[in-house]
């Protein structure tokens, strides 16, 4: 019998079910992605399984708490009346109609793709893949991983010889596959989450419909595009997009600053341009689990078809080096007061990666601040959002926050991140020197405050 000719009742099953609000939904990874996802199908009356491997994330949620900032216990309570549930035990799979993963793709220590948490997340749904089940990888990655690395371990680790429709294939033996990226900005109040258009591409065209209709389910809008490896590659265009921006106005930043100019002025200006300018805005470093590091999975990636991404290397490189030139600007500023670093007591205002937000990963702060010690600066840090920065999987600080009080104590204050709470008039009204690497302090005449 051909494939074609084999009736097309998971498809219709399960479209149907999600059409209904019937469809189990299994979602692989409660982090930063994975939990607001789980929200957002409880709120549309979906019932919903959170799989992770961490325990505490696991008791957490059942017991009606929250561990993302943002994201209040209420919300978790109203979820849970709505359903939610949490698990480690992957046996459960077995009752979900759509299976999404939304877990961790970093770098290697060589700064290639770490693909182990795919991999693994993979290796762990296989024997529990059920025929007529939907996979959906949210998980940022090189265009590729879907059809190569996911796919292919689902396939083989599989005892009931199930196989990813491909094509118009739809056997009674299959199950449907797509990519979907997370397009989230954390902190960004402006934009719904339910408003960002989500981008879907499926393995075949029924993998598509169906994926469109599970998102549809909660986005007002979804974007077909023609495979998992385009959508893939759109993500990595968005943050490629940003990642080179950035590193544009940190490096006409550093030039400006050398020649007496004031970068914000010329950024503020240049925005009422009312086309072809788009303002990005300079920075002590990147940070976040996207920016830093996602472009260097096409590089990667890139290498296979012998091509150079000179752009995302070059970006790279510059905006790598603004760590050490918030660094340089402090010893400078110290300088002008007949101060040197060594020994200087310099306070760093705001660790999170960016402003109101509660992550810390690849934030540039951890890395001033290492640089700051191996100078011999004795730091402290204060942030809203972190009591305590202890070890992560690049730094080992073990400092706690200090209270903003008593800020005369310290040779040199310096902003790392603009979160909205702070007081900036009283911060620079009792500090003795501030050195400022976002233009928080925007507005406020003092001699006392240095840009960089
Ligand atoms: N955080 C963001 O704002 C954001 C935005 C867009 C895209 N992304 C992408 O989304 C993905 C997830 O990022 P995140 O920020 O949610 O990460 P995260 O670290 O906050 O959460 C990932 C979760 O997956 C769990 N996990 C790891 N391996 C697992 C396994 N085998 N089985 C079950 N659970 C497992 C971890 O315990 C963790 O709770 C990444 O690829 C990231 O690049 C993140």
């Amino acid at each position: 019998m051909s494939s074609q000719t084999v009736p097309a009742t998971h498809f219709s099953e399960l479209k149907s079910k999600i059409e209904q609000r019937q469809a189990r939904v299994a979602i692989i990874g409660m982090g930063y992605v994975g939990l607001p996802l789980a929200l957002l199908y409880s709120e549309r009356s979906f019932k919903v399984t959170g799989f992770d491997i961490d325990e505490r994330k696991v008791s957490t949620l059942n017991s009606g708490g929250s561990y993302i900032f943002r994201i209040t216990p209420a919300e978790i309570l109203a979820a849970r009346e709505q359903g939610l549930s949490a698990t480690s035990d992957y046996a459960q799979l077995k009752s979900m109609d759509a299976v999404i993963i939304c877990v961790p793709t970093p770098l290697n220590e060589y700064h290639e793709p770490d693909l182990s948490y795919i991999t693994g997340t993979a290796e762990s749904i296989a024997p529990h893949l059920r025929a007529g089940q939907l996979v959906v990888l949210e998980s940022t990655t090189y265009p590729g991983t879907t059809e190569e690395v996911l796919v292919p371990i689902l396939e083989k680790g599989n005892k009931s010889g199930l196989k990813a429709a491909r094509g118009e294939d739809q056997g009674e033996k299959s199950f449907f596959v797509a990519f979907s990226p997370e397009r989230e900005d954390p902190g960004n109040q402006t934009v719904a989450r339910r408003d960002i258009p989500k981008v879907v591409g499926g393995l075949s065209p029924r993998a598509s419909e169906l994926s469109g209709a599970l998102y549809g389910a909660i986005f007002n809008r979804t974007v077909p595009v023609s495979s998992p490896a385009a959508a893939e590659m759109t993500k990595l265009l968005e943050n490629i997009y940003r990642c080179v921006n950035i590193a544009l106005v940190n490096e006409l930043k550093l030039l400006c600053l050398r020649m007496g100019l004031d970068i914000w002025e010329v950024i503020d200006a240049a925005s009422t341009k009312p086309f072809g300018f788009h303002p990005f805005y300079p920075g002590p470093g990147l940070g976040g689990h996207c920016i830093p590091v996602d472009p260097f999975y096409l590089s990667w990636k890139a290498k296979e078809w012998d091509f150079r991404t000179r752009f995302i290397e070059l970006a790279g490189e510059i905006n790598v080096n603004m760590p050490y030139h918030v660094m340089d600007s402090v010893a400078k500023a110290l300088n002008q007061h007949r101060k040197a670093l060594n020994g200087s007591k310099v306070l760093v205002l705001g660790v999170a990666y960016k402003k109101d937000i509660d992550d810390l990963r690849e934030s540039p702060a951890l890395t001033i601040i290492e640089l700051l010690q191996q100078a011999g600066a004795q730091v402290s840090y204060n942030d809203p959002y972190f009591p305590e920065v202890g070890r992560g999987r690049k730094y080992d600080l073990q400092m706690k926050c200090a209270p903003l009080e008593n800020l005369g104590q310290y040779d040199c204050v310096l902003i790392v991140t603009d979160h909205s709470d702070y007081d900036y008039e009283r911060i620079v009204r009792d500090s003795i020197l501030v050195v400022d690497t976002r233009n928080a302090t925007r507005g406020i005449q003092s001699g006392k405050i240095v840009h960089c």
